[in-house]
């Protein structure tokens, strides 16, 4: 939903929040403060829903069907409306990440920034912790579609930089650096020493995949969690937790196969 284009989502986004929409088409707010308006909305909702929920802080611990059955508590498919922008996978990074309490925090794949916001808004709660998210300069965005499948996306419109959505309250806890991930991983990781966390999502490509899993698995300190959305997209993520002897739980996001995210936690 852009300024000046009618669309069934704009007409939606008109009906579901009609203030910022006056005030976005009378322009005393500019896209990007749009979408940082309503992932604040989001993660305050995200914030009441879940903490209704028993177990949730043990996200980690329970079994794969109980994530699942709090991810749908917070969000249930029939009310994905009243959320603008976070989904499951979104909710998901803010349980875990408020379960874990971790120091720091890689991630890459930033897009308009509703994952990092997602890990920062859990920081802030937890009132400790930086992440660091990676993701390819704008005039380097592009989608790129295999089999039906979404295996690169990037910001629809050279107007809008990359994290744009996170809320200015949250930033203080956070590093976006821009470029590719292989370049520029190898460098933030010896910078910042052992990692809490890593989180996969920028190129769904086998290859890409498996050089990120092997980078931010070996930063990872004991206990750590790697974790990856669309792990059905093609076998790297299988074939890795085998070839490092891993257990690790899958959570579907919708009813597609390929719509699932993954995680593990470090053996050792
Ligand atoms: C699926 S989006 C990320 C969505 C975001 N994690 C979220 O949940 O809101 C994927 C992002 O990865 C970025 N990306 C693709 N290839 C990359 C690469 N080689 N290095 C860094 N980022 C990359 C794209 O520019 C895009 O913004």
């Amino acid at each position: 939903m852009l300024p000046g284009k009618l669309s069934r989502s704009s007409i939606g986004f008109s009906l579901h929040h009609p203030r910022l929409a006056f005030q976005l088409l009378t322009g005393h707010l500019s896209y990007e403060e749009v979408l940082r308006e309503l992932i604040s909305q989001d993660l305050q909702l995200l914030r009441n829903r879940i903490g209704s929920i028993p177990h949730w802080r043990n996200i980690l611990e329970l079994p794969q069907e109980s994530i699942e059955e709090v991810l749908r508590l917070v969000i249930p498919g029939s009310q994905e409306s009243r959320f603008g922008k976070l989904n499951r996978w979104h909710a998901f990074l803010y349980a875990i990440t408020n379960s874990l309490r971790p120091k720091i925090v890689v991630e890459t794949g930033v897009l308009y920034g509703h994952s990092s916001a997602a890990v920062l808004g859990a920081l802030e709660d937890n009132g400790t912790g930086v992440l660091v998210s990676l993701d390819l300069p704008t005039m380097e965005h592009q989608s790129t579609i295999v089999d039906g499948k979404y295996i690169q996306v990037g910001l629809n419109s050279d107007r809008l930089s990359v994290g744009c959505a996170v809320p200015l309250i949250l930033r203080s806890r956070w590093s976006l650096r821009l470029g590719n991930s292989l370049d520029l991983l190898p460098k933030i990781l010896g910078e910042v020493g052992p990692i809490s966390m890593f989180i996969h999502d920028s190129l769904h490509r086998y290859d890409h995949m498996m050089a990120e899993f092997h980078l931010g698995y070996n930063a990872l300190e004991p206990r750590g969690v790697l974790v990856s959305d669309d792990i059905g997209y093609n076998s790297a993520w299988s074939d890795f937790c085998e070839s490092n002897k891993e257990n690790w739980k899958g959570i579907s996001k919708y009813r597609e196969a390929h719509d699932k995210f993954a995680f593990l936690v470090k053996s050792q």
